[in-house]
């Protein structure tokens, strides 16, 4: 069976949705380590719920980022961790984790990309009043929000919109795509070529243009 390492800085209601979706059946895996920069994340009280192993990894605790994603990424493989989930990491992942786990580390974004990257991509998109916003979930590379796209789901963007309505409405799409890609991935069927993401099977499924249809 599959298994999983997350990392989450915060309220880790993505977090939840992956671990539902194991309950559930959905997803056959194993969450085996939940690791943290934020020692006040909801998300270790979720671990702890769930009798998910947990570590707090400071920044702070090392000499530079090379050697903190370094401690990471073999805290990671200790686990025999196959697949790395980012589910609120509020940091950029370097190199000497991204080399470890190269497309193996999966990201969630709340917008669109390459629309809107970095921090608060749902303000970036009610600021610039587009139509149209979403969440995407990508192979993390090097990069901001860079790497190659797995799914993508769309929701409208209202002219009374505000950051928060805006975040509620994606959040929802996110609970669902982040963990249909965990599926994919589990069941062998993502392939990565360059920038892109071969998925055996229905086409559809990693397109999500009416929300209200999932
Ligand atoms: C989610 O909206 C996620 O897309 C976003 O942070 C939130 C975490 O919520 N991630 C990023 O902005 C990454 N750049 P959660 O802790 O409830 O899952």
């Amino acid at each position: 069976m599959l298994t999983i390492g997350v990392l989450a800085s915060g309220r880790g209601s993505n977090f939840q949705a992956i671990i539902d979706n194991i309950n559930s059946g959905f997803i056959k895996a194993k969450i085996v380590l939940l690791i943290t920069d934020n020692p006040e994340a909801y998300a270790l009280e979720r671990a702890n719920n769930h009798n998910i192993e947990t570590r707090i990894i400071q920044p702070k605790e090392f000499q530079d980022k090379d050697s903190y994603y370094a401690h990471i990424a073999n805290e990671l493989k200790r686990k025999d961790v196959e697949l790395v989930i980012l589910a609120g990491f509020m940091r950029v992942v370097e190199r000497a984790l991204i080399q470890e786990f190269r497309n193996k580390i999966m990201n969630i974004h709340p917008a669109l990309l390459p629309s809107f990257p970095g921090l608060h991509g749902q303000k970036q998109a009610v600021d610039y009043r587009v139509k149209i916003s979403g969440c995407t979930v990508h192979f993390a590379d090097e990069g901001v929000d860079t790497g190659p796209i797995i799914i993508q789901a769309a929701v409208p963007v209202y002219e009374d919109d505000t950051e928060e309505t805006l975040s509620e409405r994606i959040l929802k799409q996110e609970h669902k795509i982040f963990p249909m890609a965990i599926k994919l991935f589990s069941e062998d069927k993502i392939t990565v070529d360059g920038r892109n993401v071969i998925i055996k099977g229905k086409r559809e499924d990693t397109v999500i243009t009416n929300p209200s249809l999932v």
